[in-house]
């Protein structure tokens, strides 16, 4: 038998909604999902959550835990204070469809506006070779669970709805960044999309998104910055601009 705690968890729908209270058993060991199954399992049979794996893989238990974007799966009920109340909202930056659950289509669409990898021509598939170099730098990228919470913490987006018709997002930055750096992907325009198209030039490097990430992506340094970096150079610098004229790179 465990301990009783406090847990508080947010109900509602697109319409309205209020914070409530549950007293509620937390045994050892246990994570946030745990308590939220436990409490659709006991005294709240209607809440709605999303989750697949349990195993902090698959990306679906994105939520707010005490305003801090996490996954309920990788967050232990012993991170907090036994007297403390543990309170769980939905992803603020998307819509709420019902209680923990909010719809995160804008992602998708974000992720269809970004062209797929290009292979050169007359190679097929099975042909292509790389060095490993450049199979481990993007590596990093593709570790990727689309949990979406770097989406949910970026300030450009979180308050401000009328700016995501024109910016993709650090989920999507680093996906431009990959194949930017691909060296078989044969699509010159990347750094131009991504000013021009993806936003990019909205960041202001403040990091939110690298801290939130639950697979220590280096969102920031190592695929933001680098992509602005070479945006500016490829824009401003008259050789770099000439030799993509020549060369369409
Ligand atoms: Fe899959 Fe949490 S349930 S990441």
């Amino acid at each position: 038998m465990g301990e009783k705690r406090n847990f508080r968890v947010w109900r509602g729908d697109d319409s309205s909604g209020q914070l409530q209270d549950f007293q509620v058993e937390v045994n050892e060991g246990e994570v946030v999902l745990d308590i939220i199954h436990r409490l659709q399992a006991t005294q709240a049979p209607d809440l709605a959550v999303r989750w697949n794996c349990k195993a902090g893989k698959c990306g679906s238990c994105s939520m707010e835990i005490n305003g801090k974007p996490r996954l309920g799966c990788m967050t232990r009920m012993s991170t907090f204070e036994p007297t403390e109340t543990v309170t769980v909202t939905p992803l603020r930056t998307f819509p709420v469809i019902r209680d923990l659950v909010t719809d995160v289509s804008f992602n998708y669409q974000k992720a269809r506006e970004l062209p797929a990898f290009a292979p050169p021509a007359g190679v097929a598939p099975g042909e292509y070779r790389m060095q490993q170099v450049d199979v481990e730098r993007s590596q990093e990228f593709r570790k990727c669970i689309e949990c979406f919470l770097c989406q949910n913490v970026c300030h450009v987006i979180r308050d401000h709805e009328e700016n995501k018709p024109a910016f993709a997002g650090p989920r999507f930055f680093i996906r431009a960044a990959e194949l930017d750096m691909h060296p078989l992907d044969a699509r010159t325009d990347r750094k131009d999309m991504a000013v021009e198209e993806q936003g990019i030039g909205y960041c202001n490097i403040t990091k939110c998104c690298t801290e939130v990430c639950p697979e220590h992506i280096k969102i920031t340094d190592n695929a933001i910055i680098p992509m602005k970096e070479r945006a500016v150079d490829r824009r401003y610098d008259p050789i770099a601009w000439l030799g993509s004229k020549i060369f369409r790179r």
